[in-house]
C-alpha cells in the first residue's frame, strides 16, 4: 500500500457533544499520523466552496447551513492507504447503516449529523487538504 494523505473533519454535532477527543484516539489507534489540525468555525461561504460537488443535490443547503453551525475540528492525516482506511473507520454515511464499531454508528445522530467527514478519492484528498492548510503547516 501507498502512504497517502487525506482530509477529516470532526463536524459540528461532535464539537458541540465534546466528543473531539474520542475521535482523535480513535484516530490514533488507528494508525494514521496527524500532519495537521486546527479548530475552525466554517461561514456559510466556506462550507459551500468546501461542500461545492454536491452543489445540486436536495441536501446542499441544509448541509452547508449545518456545516457553518458551529466549530469543526479540519485534520490531515497520513497512513498507508489513508483514504479508504480513514472511510472504513469512519463507516456507511447513514449511521444506519454503518458497520459496528465505526465512528459514524457510535456517535452519528443521522444522515446528516454524521460527526466525520472523510476524502472520498486521491484528487479531491489533494484539493481538500490544500482547502485548510498550506505546505508549511503539514508536519
Ligand atoms: P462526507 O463527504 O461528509 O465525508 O460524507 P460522505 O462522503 O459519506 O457522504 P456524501 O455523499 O459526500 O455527503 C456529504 C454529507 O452530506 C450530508 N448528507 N445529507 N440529507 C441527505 O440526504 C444527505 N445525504 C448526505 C451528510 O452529512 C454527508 O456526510
Ligand atoms: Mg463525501
Amino acid at each position: 500500500m501507498v502512504m497517502e494523505k487525506t482530509l477529516a473533519i470532526i463536524k459540528p454535532d461532535a464539537t458541540a457533544r465534546n466528543i473531539t477527543g474520542k475521535i482523535l484516539s480513535r484516530i490514533e489507534e488507528e494508525g494514521f499520523t496527524v500532519k495537521a489540525m486546527k479548530r475552525v468555525r466554517l461561514a456559510r461561504a466556506d462550507a459551500e466552496c468546501f461542500y461545492a460537488v454536491h452543489r445540486e443535490r436536495p441536501f446542499y443547503g441544509s448541509l452547508t447551513s449545518f456545516m457553518s453551525s458551529g466549530p469543526v475540528v479540519v485534520l490531515c492525516l497520513e497512513r498507508e492507504g489513508a483514504i479508504a482506511k480513514w472511510r472504513e473507520v469512519m463507516g456507511a454515511t447513514n449511521p444506519a447503516n454503518a458497520a459496528e464499531g465505526t465512528i459514524r454508528k457510535l456517535y452519528a445522530v443521522d444522515l446528516e449529523r454524521n460527526s466525520v467527514h472523510g476524502s472520498d478519492a486521491p484528487e479531491t484528498a489533494a484539493v481538500e487538504v490544500a482547502f485548510f492548510f498550506s505546505g508549511l503547516e503539514l508536519v
